[in-house]
Formats: C-alpha cells, sequence, structure tokens
C-alpha cells in the first residue's frame, strides 16, 4: 500500500521503516531540511536497535524515501499517518500546535482519492474529531479566493473531501521499538469509516498474521476495533496503569525500607499472581521518559477539564517525584553534608539502551546534587560517547566508569545499562574516597558489591 508518515521522530520513523520492511512503499515526511538529508544517505538520525539496517534494506528495495515536501507525501499516500511531538505543557496539557499545523497541510494538499488520515501521535482524548475539523479548515483555505484577485473566470472546482480519520496509538518501548513493531501484544484501531478500518486492517496484516514476528507460530495479533476516542483513550489508560504499577511498587519499597523486607522478592511473590504479572514491578528511581511523565500528566488535565479529580493519577505522579528525591536523602544519610563532596552517576539517560534524556531521572538529582553544593560527574555509555554530553549543565561527563569512580564519595547507579553488570568494582572502590554505591535499580549484586569494598544500598531491600 501508500504510505505517508508525516513525522520523523521517534514514532514517525520506526512506524515508517517498518512499515516498508513488510512491503508497503512508504514517504516519509519532515520540516527539517538537515535530518532529511542525514536520513536519505541512509543515516538514523536516532538510535534504536536494529532501526538503521532496515531503514538501509527498504531504501535499497526503493519502498522507503524521505522528503521536506509535504505535499508530495500527500499525493503519494493513500494512508496518511500523522507522527509529530505532542510535548507537554508547563500546565500538563499536550501542545498539539504541530498535530494541527500538519492536519492544515494535509488539508491544503488534499486533491481527491479516498485518504486514511492516521493519529498516531498521542493526542488528547477527542482530537479524531479536532483533528477532522483542521483538516477540512484546509481544505477550504485552499478553496478561497484571494483577496484583491477579482473574481475568477471560473469558480475552482470544490474539493470533495474524502477522507476519514484514525486513532492507531503506539506502544513502542524506546530501545526495542523495532522488536515491538512485529511483535506486538495487540493493534488498536478506532475510527468511525468502515472503509478507513479495512484499509488499516489491510496495512497491518503482515504483522496480524505474524509474518515478521520473532515466534510466527503465535495465534495472529488481536486486533482492537473501536470508536475514536476509546482508541486514543486506550494509549493514555495503558501509560497510565503501567506508571501506575511502577509507582505502586515504589511505595511498596519504601515502605519494606521501614521494616526491612525485601521488595525484590516481595515483587516476585506478587507478580506471581497471573492477575498482577510480573512485568513493570521493579522497584527503583522511578519512571521517566518521553511517555510516561506526558501522558500521565495529560489524562489528570483531561480530567480535571471534565470537572473529575484523578486522585490515584496524581499520587502516581506525586509518588514518583519523591521517589527520585530518595536517593538524594540516601545520600546525605550517608555522606551527611553534600556541600563539598563529590558524587558520580552511572548512567544518565532515561533507560538502557537509548539516548533519550527526556524526563530522565538523572536530571533531577544533577540539580538537587548541585543545589546541596556537592560536584556531580557522570558516566553513560551512549552520552559519554556521543556529542550529547555537551548539552548538560551541572555534570561533568567521564569517558570511562574508572575515570568516574575517581575522587568520588558516593555512585549512584541512575540507568540499568547491561555493562554497569560486569565493571572492575573493585579497582573503581579503590579510586574513591569512600567507596558507597547507591544502586537505584537494584540491578547489582550486593554480596559481589560488598566484596569489591563497597557499601552497598538500593532500594527497599
Ligand atoms: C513506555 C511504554 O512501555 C510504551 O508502551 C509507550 O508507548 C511509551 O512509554 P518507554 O518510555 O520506552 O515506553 O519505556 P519503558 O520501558 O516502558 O519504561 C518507562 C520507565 O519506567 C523507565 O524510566 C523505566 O526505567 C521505568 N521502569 C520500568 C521502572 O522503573 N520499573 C519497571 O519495572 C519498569
Amino acid at each position: 500500500m501508500r504510505v505517508c508518515v508525516i513525522g520523523t521522530g521517534y514514532v514517525g520513523l520506526v512506524t515508517g521503516v517498518c512499515l516498508s520492511h513488510i512491503g508497503h512503499h512508504v514517504i516519509c515526511v519532515d520540516n527539517n531540511e538537515e535530518k532529511v538529508e542525514l536520513m536519505r544517505l541512509g543515516q538514523s538520525p536516532i538510535y534504536e536497535p536494529g532501526l538503521s539496517d532496515l531503514m538501509k534494506s527498504s531504501m535499497q528495495a526503493g519502498r522507503l524515501e524521505f522528503t521536506s515536501d509535504l505535499g508530495a507525501g500527500v499525493s503519494h499516500g493513500d494512508i496518511l499517518f500523522i507522527a509529530v511531538g505532542t510535548p507537554a505543557l508547563p500546565t500538563g496539557e499536550s501542545d498539539t500546535r504541530y498535530v494541527e499545523a500538519v492536519a492544515r497541510g494535509i488539508g491544503e494538499h488534499l486533491n481527491g482519492g479516498y485518504k486514511v488520515i492516521v493519529n498516531k501521535s498521542t493526542v488528547p482524548i477527542g482530537s479524531g474529531d479536532w483533528v477532522r475539523m483542521i483538516v477540512l479548515d484546509g481544505i477550504a483555505e485552499r478553496q478561497k479566493v484571494p483577496v484583491g484577485a477579482g473574481a475568477p473566470a471560473t469558480t475552482p472546482p470544490a474539493i470533495e473531501a474524502q477522507f476519514d480519520v484514525v486513532s492507531n496509538p503506539e506502544f513502542l518501548r524506546e530501545g526495542s521499538a523495532v522488536y515491538d513493531t512485529f511483535n506486538p501484544d495487540r493493534i488498536v484501531l478506532g475510527s468511525n469509516g468502515d472503509q478507513a478500518i479495512a484499509m488499516m486492517q489491510e496495512l497491518y496484516t503482515p504483522i496480524v498474521e505474524r509474518q515478521f514476528a520473532e515466534d510466527p507460530s503465535l495465534p495472529p495479533v488481536p486486533v482492537v476495533v473501536t470508536d475514536l476516542s476509546s482508541a486514543e483513550m486506550v494509549k493514555y489508560a495503558s501509560n497510565a496503569f503501567l506508571a501506575t504499577k511502577i509507582s505502586f511498587i515504589n511505595e511498596v519499597a519504601n515502605i519494606c525500607d521501614r521494616v526491612g523486607a525485601d521488595v525484590v522478592q516481595v515483587a516476585q511473590g506478587i507478580g506471581l499472581d497471573s492477575r498482577i504479572g510480573n512485568k513493570f514491578l521493579q522497584a527503583g528511581i522511578g519512571w521517566g521518559g518521553s511517555c510516561f511523565p506526558k501522558d500521565v500528566s495529560a489524562l489528570v488535565h483531561t480530567a480535571d477539564d471534565y470537572g473529575y479529580d484523578a486522585e490515584l493519577l496524581k499520587a502516581t505522579i506525586s509518588v514518583n517525584q519523591r521517589q527520585r528525591l530518595l536517593t538524594v536523602e540516601k545520600l546525605q544519610q550517608v555522606l551527611k553534608i553534600l556541600k563539598g563532596k563529590t558524587v558520580g552517576l552511572l548512567g544518565l539517560t532515561f533507560k538502557p539502551d537509548t539516548d533519550d534524556m527526556r524526563d530522565a531521572p538523572s536530571l533531577i538529582l544533577i540539580e538537587s546534587l548541585n543545589r546541596l553544593g556537592a560536584r556531580v560527574k557522570a558516566y553513560d555509555p551512549i552520552v559519554s560517547q556521543s556529542g550529547m554530553r555537551h548539552g548538560l549543565s551541572g555534570v561533568i561527563v567521564e569517558t570511562d566508569p574508572e575515570r568516574l569512580a575517581d575522587g568520588c564519595d558516593a555512585l549512584v547507579l541512575v540507568t540499568d545499562w547491561a555493562k554497569f553488570k560486569s565493571l572492575d568494582y573493585a579497582k573503581m572502590a579503590s579510586l574513591m574516597n569512600s567507596p558507597t554505591l547507591i544502586d537505584g535499580r537494584n540491578f547489582l549484586d550486593q554480596a559481589a558489591l560488598e566484596k569489591a569494598g563497597f557499601r552497598y544500598l538500593g532500594v527497599g531491600r
């Protein structure tokens, strides 16, 4: 099928590349010319395992193109994905101005023939109908007679608005987005148009039939077909539930710390109940990233708009905010005064296997430690190797773990990068002023760390 993906951020690029890999002809549109040039050379602007290889092979097969020309993309695609950012405003609301600009642009370029316009961006509930309205505005704009142009010799033919809007939320985890695209737990399609749903089902057939899945013998991927608002809500409710699950286990961890129980074993004990499940029960320094913080806040905000006080979700957020600062309290308990001390952070990104720093717990730690007069150093397998480190303030980014340990009064493991399991901790301890390690992810082996000379503190154990 002919597909256009507008916006080549994280979601857009992964969607475009994966749809081209399963056989569709995809044009990705982005208004950032530099980025388009880079992608035309086969280079991915984001770090995501497996993405570059798929990108290059689809480009070679002639199924994947990049352009900054929205009109070209719109006339190519029978299915047009809107995949631009919806960052959180300071109020917690989603900033939908990029979606609005794209929807208007689509309207201005629609040129007959039925099209499906898909909201892939996480947009506030009710945005499906709003996108439809903006597209219609775009069409009307194009049909306006320019002021001062006088009456046209012939009235331009009215463009018939033959399109439907679909909400098709994504559930991709950063670091395994390609895998998640080919092995989804479900596909959610919300629309009022039957033809649109049928076209989306055709688009996803190879994925539904698990032709590209790790285990092709599994039954087909369930497809949830629903109305626009319910599909939009599925996305928010899923992320809010997962964030709540983590805040829940973090709260249990804090109680464990006081009563002397071990949250890792408690999580195992409760996770074996199939009604609860063992995923997203790892206690630690709290959740971050590009989705959870923004989506939970947006849902609280939507509830508020409709006169409902979403108390549980507000608690999910406040438990998370407090969780990050508990690490600072632990450092104070061990080091007492932080002014003049040096703290080393192992990891900066919000989770491993990504270069994403959005809402990363490390940023709050750096800020609070700086405020208390501590010097902060950090080592991160990705950030330390890339130009990203120059954009960070209040932290000295070291190029290897031993340089990080050198002269530190304590280390904090912030991100659970696999590589941190096998560092030379004995050597690192010998380079520190006082070898203390706060394991913000309960990731390392306490006995091994103690043997290496560290005083080890986990979360809730
Ligand atoms: C998440 C959702 O999983 C995905 O479906 C959605 O589309 C986007 O948001 P992502 O942000 O990539 O994906 O990260 P995820 O792996 O879900 O982790 C989110 C945060 O929770 C991270 O900060 C992670 O460190 C934290 N986390 C996760 C925990 O603290 N404990 C856990 O048990 C699991």
